[in-house]
């Protein structure tokens, strides 16, 4: 085997394993929306559901790791790909994995963009919830604790914090609509008859996505009366 087929064969490897950790990642999108659109229920909704994850314990705990961990991967092999991607172009370019065959659309284009707002948003994000102090101040609406709830509400009624998040819904969408067309060309689903309503099914997908997580700042900030 020559190094350029070896170099070949482990970029393809590579697409494959960032293909596969972003199919388990959107599981997990999926499954974090389903639990978060329970704020529409009032906070003994989203409390229950958020104590009751929390009652795994150390299953919780592997999971979340596993999730780190896969996100970690998705992340660095994409930027390794990326960087032999411009590499190649500027050597031989026909040893480079461009799944761009056809007109660019431009979420394809905005894809490092999106990929870079989404890294920094979801920083925050752990930081604005997933370690807050869920019975500290900013749990408490009119002098009472409403837990992780509390802390949904008091920070979403900023204009500033909600519109932030609906601009990383923006990207996550733009980000899922091409990840998940990706996907598909990696794994060869791309048949001529299927490719049309696959690329119909991802961008659906992914505005839907969009749109009902965007849902939750925008009640908050909008609708709900406190
Ligand atoms: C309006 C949008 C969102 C809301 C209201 C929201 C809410 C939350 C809350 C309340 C937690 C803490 C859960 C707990 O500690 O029990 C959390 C954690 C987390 N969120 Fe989000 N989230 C949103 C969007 C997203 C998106 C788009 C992603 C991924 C791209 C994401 C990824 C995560 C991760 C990785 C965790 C930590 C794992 C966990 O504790 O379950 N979130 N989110």
């Amino acid at each position: 085997m020559s190094y350029r087929s070896f170099d070949l064969d482990r970029s393809i490897a590579k697409k494959q394993i960032v293909a596969v950790t972003g199919l388990l990642l959107i599981f997990f999108i999926i499954a974090h929306l389903a639990g978060n659109l329970l704020i529409f229920g009032g906070p003994q909704a989203l409390n229950g559901y958020t104590q009751k994850l929390a009652s795994f314990g150390l299953l919780k705990s592997v999971a979340e790791w596993g999730l780190f961990f896969i996100f970690g991967i998705h992340v660095l092999l994409t930027a390794s790909l990326v960087l032999e991607n411009i590499q190649a172009r500027g050597g031989i370019s026909r040893y480079s994995i461009d799944n761009s065959k056809g007109p660019r659309w431009w979420e394809t284009r905005l894809m490092p963009y999106s990929g870079t707002y989404l890294l920094i948003y979801l920083i925050w994000h752990l930081i604005d919830f997933s370690w807050a102090n869920q019975h500290g101040i900013r749990s408490i609406i009119h002098g009472v604790s409403y837990g992780l709830y509390g802390v949904a509400v008091n920070s979403f009624k900023d204009p500033l914090h909600s519109w932030l998040y609906v601009v990383a819904m923006f990207f996550l969408g733009l980000h899922l609509a091409h990840g998940f067309e990706s996907f598909i060309q990696t794994f060869g689903f791309n048949d001529r008859r299927f490719a049309p309503g696959l690329k119909k099914f991802s961008r659906w997908f992914a505005l839907s996505m969009t749109l009902a997580y965007s849902s939750i700042p925008l009640y908050v900030l909008y609708i709900l009366k406190i």
